[in-house]
């Protein structure tokens, strides 16, 4: 196992009817800002909840903020901050509400350029303080409720922002908030949080046995308890599973001291930057084939996820290794998920321009061990035409 640090300071508050409890965890004087996007959380209830939850405290509101938040929406939000005197902020939506509430926070308390906190990847951003913010969290996907990251839309470009100022104080996860999303929503958040875990476990053995039997069992769950969810609305029980699977996939936990790919991220973020496709969809697009792409070198892994989440026993490894990869494939393709591009209607061409921005980007020097470069993003895109 390698070495590392686990900090989260996320207080979860899971199950249903519990956003009274908002006034145990908010401070009474807050001057608070409740964030949202394009008003699912009006036609969910919790926008309602929220404003009784937090009961006689000052509250200003500020919707609009739309999937894959642009810098210039989050900065309106930082000016009305700065105006009107906010101390807390409240998010209520999904991963880009959550995220760009974490911008705020962070832009809010910041003293030179906001956009100057956009370029440093996975380092932290230059910040020195944060204003707090809690999260209601309707959308089980990215794990962004229990995570110090963000990810910003700046001129096309998506940008990630790791700051451990940036943890939610709390979030609320209330399975009833989430029967109203469409059930492609919920087919994106299975595909996003199982590849959040296989980034962190798909990579080489480092004898980490704990991190990897946990993303083994997340993983196992989502493969049961997804497909009910997606099936099912009214499954309470399988869809508590899955909303605790996707917040566990990324809350640092099945990630310490192991190495990590994130690989299947950086050109799926790529696919939603030029094409606009939703963030899980594009994941499900790239892993197979960067899977296939990469057998040698995630050999052993892959023979282990193999046999452990697939209970692929026969054959040789190099049998196990493709079926298990044409499972999970499948597994996605079952949740009505295209895993090709022509369905995009991306062409050579349109691959090239990927391609391109990546370069633009940085972006040239991806993987565990930092030798997947851009001919290698190229096969693994045209693999998956
Ligand atoms: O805007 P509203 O009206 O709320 O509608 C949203 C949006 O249209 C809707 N929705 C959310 N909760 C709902 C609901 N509709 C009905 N009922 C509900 N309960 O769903 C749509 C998509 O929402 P969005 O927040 O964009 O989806 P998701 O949670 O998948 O977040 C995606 C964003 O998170 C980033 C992605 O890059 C993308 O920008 N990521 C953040 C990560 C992190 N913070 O750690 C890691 C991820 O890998 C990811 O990159
Ligand atoms: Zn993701």
């Amino acid at each position: 196992m390698q070495n590392f640090d686990f900090y989260n300071p996320t207080h979860i508050v899971f199950g249903q009817n519990r956003l009274a409890e908002l006034d145990n965890l908010i401070p009474a004087d807050a001057k608070v800002l409740v964030l949202y996007g394009g008003g699912s959380v009006k036609r969910n209830g919790a926008l309602e909840q929220v404003k009784a939850g937090l009961g006689e405290r000052s509250v200003i509101e500020f919707g609009g903020i739309e999937p894959n938040p642009e810098f210039t929406t989050l900065m309106k939000a930082v000016d009305i901050v700065k105006q009107e005197g906010i101390t807390f902020l409240l998010a209520v939506g999904g991963g880009s509400v959550m995220d760009g509430t974490k911008f705020i926070a962070l832009a809010a308390k910041f003293d030179s350029e906001p956009e100057s906190l956009l370029f440093h990847g996975f380092n932290p951003p230059p910040a020195k303080e944060a204003l707090p913010l809690g999260c209601v969290a309707t959308l089980p996907a990215t794990g962004s409720e229990m995570n110090m990251g963000a990810v910003v839309t700046y001129n096309h470009q998506k940008y990630p922002v790791m700051s451990p100022l940036a943890f939610p104080k709390f979030s609320f996860l209330d399975p009833e908030f989430t029967k109203t999303l469409p059930k492609e929503q919920i087919a994106n958040g299975i595909a996003d949080a199982f590849i959040h875990v296989t980034e962190q476990y798909l990579t080489y053995p480092v004898n980490a046995k704990v991190q990897d039997r946990m993303a083994e069992g997340v993983l196992q769950t989502l493969i049961e308890e997804g497909p009910i969810t997606y099936a099912d609305n009214d499954n309470m029980d399988a869809r508590k599973n899955f909303i605790w699977s996707a917040t566990m996939a990324l809350n640092g936990i099945i990630g310490s001291g192991v190495p990590h790919d994130w690989a299947t991220h950086m050109i799926g973020h790529e696919l939603t930057a030029s094409y606009g496709i939703a963030h899980g969809r594009t994941l499900a697009i790239v892993l197979p084939s960067l899977l296939r792409e990469r057998k040698t070198q995630k050999h052993d892994k892959l023979t282990q996820f193999a046999e452990r989440v697939w209970n692929i026993t026969e054959g040789s490894d190099d049998d196990k290794i493709n079926l298990a990869i044409d499972k999970t494939e499948a597994f996605f393709n079952s949740l009505d998920i295209v895993t090709n591009l022509t369905h995009y209607d991306i062409d050579d061409q349109g691959i090239e321009k990927v391609v391109g921005n990546m370069e633009k980007m940085g972006l040239t020097a991806l993987s565990e061990t930092g030798d997947l470069d851009l001919a290698c993003v190229t096969r693994i895109l045209h693999a998956a035409k």
